[in-house]
């Protein structure tokens, strides 16, 4: 499977005595490369994450999507080196600029590295803080486990991250977890993902089980810690709504293969893969027409049904299920570039009359909507007539 390239600009100059680098140029690059991650069930190891290549540019937020049991989470823990058993990590490398390939670091330095160097909120981070202590003494003992020398500074920078939050940093230091609202409690997590001041940031799920106003909230913060931080961010969600709010790229995640991975805008306005348009249609907020949203066919498959052999999307894919043709059953689609757009997706039909028929989206970002607004454009008749459809 060909990756994306590394960014080609050399990242030189940081620390300029004359110009002081922006929070940006403090972001490094990370690259993961043929990731397999896989899970022993009834003593066979069973890929829950295959051969991915994918590319966090230095500066960035990554959106990393799919439906639930893609294989999400399963890579987010691989960027921290955490999968536990029954999983293990059996391929791959993952190189942070600067810090080196975690995949090789022993239990010491990546105790160092988690949470001084990479940031990591886990899925359902809600409940994982401790029960039994105050925030702020739990701030402490990270602050010591860390041996950070200065931990009334370290509880300062919490409460300044907590205040930037629009949280009472005083009431929160004092406060149990069971005191706290559920978004309170997603924000102190992301305030302890930040506080050791890392410079990758893994958010699994932040926004998951949150009301749509406490979600807009913390999407606002992920975006303006991210740049103020200076950070590269993968931020995963099953939900491409979230995603095509706040990413600058999107990573589409399927069966434990990477299908598509882009730039947000053009993906949302051209998503080459027959899986990625089909994530879209079904969300009305993307296609901005309820009438319109349909849902996507068919169950995503599992550890032991995913097709060994071909394309693991063709059933459910609309030109598979119209065509059949034998290219899908026989062959894995590799990821390739595809048209003027610098995004990658696997599908043998991408540039071909059959692949441009399912290229057609209906909506498209508008950048002049603050962010977060779309706007509608009609489907192409290949789309509306489309059998799948
Ligand atoms: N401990 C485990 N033992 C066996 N299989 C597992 C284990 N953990 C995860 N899996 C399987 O690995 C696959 C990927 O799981 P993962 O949790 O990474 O998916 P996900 O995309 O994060 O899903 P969700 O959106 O539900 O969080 C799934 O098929 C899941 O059932
Ligand atoms: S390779 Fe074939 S089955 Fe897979 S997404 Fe493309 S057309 Fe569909
Ligand atoms: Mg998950």
């Amino acid at each position: 499977m060909k990756g994306e390239p590394m960014t080609t600009t050399p990242r030189t100059g940081r620390q300029a005595p004359s110009t002081p680098p922006s929070a940006t140029d403090a972001a490094p690059g990370v690259e993961i490369r043929d990731l397999t991650v896989a899970y022993a069930v009834n003593q066979t190891l069973l890929p829950a994450v295959h051969h991915v290549s994918l590319t966090l540019e230095p500066g960035t937020i990554t959106g990393l999507v799919g439906e639930s049991g893609s294989g999400k989470s399963t890579l987010a823990m691989a960027t921290v080196n955490a999968v536990q058993p029954p999983g293990r990590i059996t391929e791959g490398s993952i190189d942070i600029e600067g810090i080196g390939d975690v995949l090789t670091f022993d239990r010491k330095r990546l105790n160092t590295i988690r949470g001084a160097q990479i940031g990591y909120v886990f899925q359902a981070a809600q409940n994982s803080l401790n029960p039994l202590e105050k925030i702020g003494r739990q701030v402490l003992d990270l602050g010591r486990s860390h041996k950070v020398g200065d931990l009334k500074e370290l509880l300062h920078f919490f409460s300044d991250i907590l205040t930037h939050m629009g949280l009472p940093a005083k009431r929160i230091l004092t406060s149990y977890q069971h005191q706290l609202s559920g978004g309170m409690r997603q924000r102190v997590e992301i305030a302890f993902a930040l506080v050791l001041r890392p410079h990758v940031l893994v958010l699994d799920e932040p926004t998951t089980a949150l009301d749509m106003i406490t979600q807009a909230n913390i999407l606002d913060i992920i975006r303006s810690v991210h740049r103020s931080q200076g950070l590269t961010t993968l931020l995963v969600t099953h939900d491409i709504g979230v995603v095509a709010d706040i990413a600058d790229r999107i990573a589409v995640l399927y069966g434990g293969h990477l299908v598509e991975v882009g730039d947000t805008v053009e993906i949302l306005q051209h998503p080459a893969h027959p899986y990625t348009r089909g994530l879209i249609q079904a969300l009305p907020r993307l296609t901005g027409d309820i009438a319109a949203a349909r849902p996507l066919a068919g169950r995503p498959p599992t550890l032991t049904t995913i097709a060994r052999k071909g394309c693991i999307f063709r059933d459910r894919c609309p030109i598979f299920l119209r065509d059949h043709p034998a290219r899908c059953e026989e062959q894995t689609p590799p990821m390739r570039e595809h048209g003027s757009s610098s995004g990658l997706a696997a599908c043998h039909f991408i540039g071909t009359e059959d692949g441009s028929a399912v290229t057609a989206v209906a909506t498209v970002h508008d950048s002049t909507a603050g962010g977060t607004g779309f706007r509608r454009i009609p489907p192409s008749p290949a789309v509306q007539g489309h059998p799948h459809d």
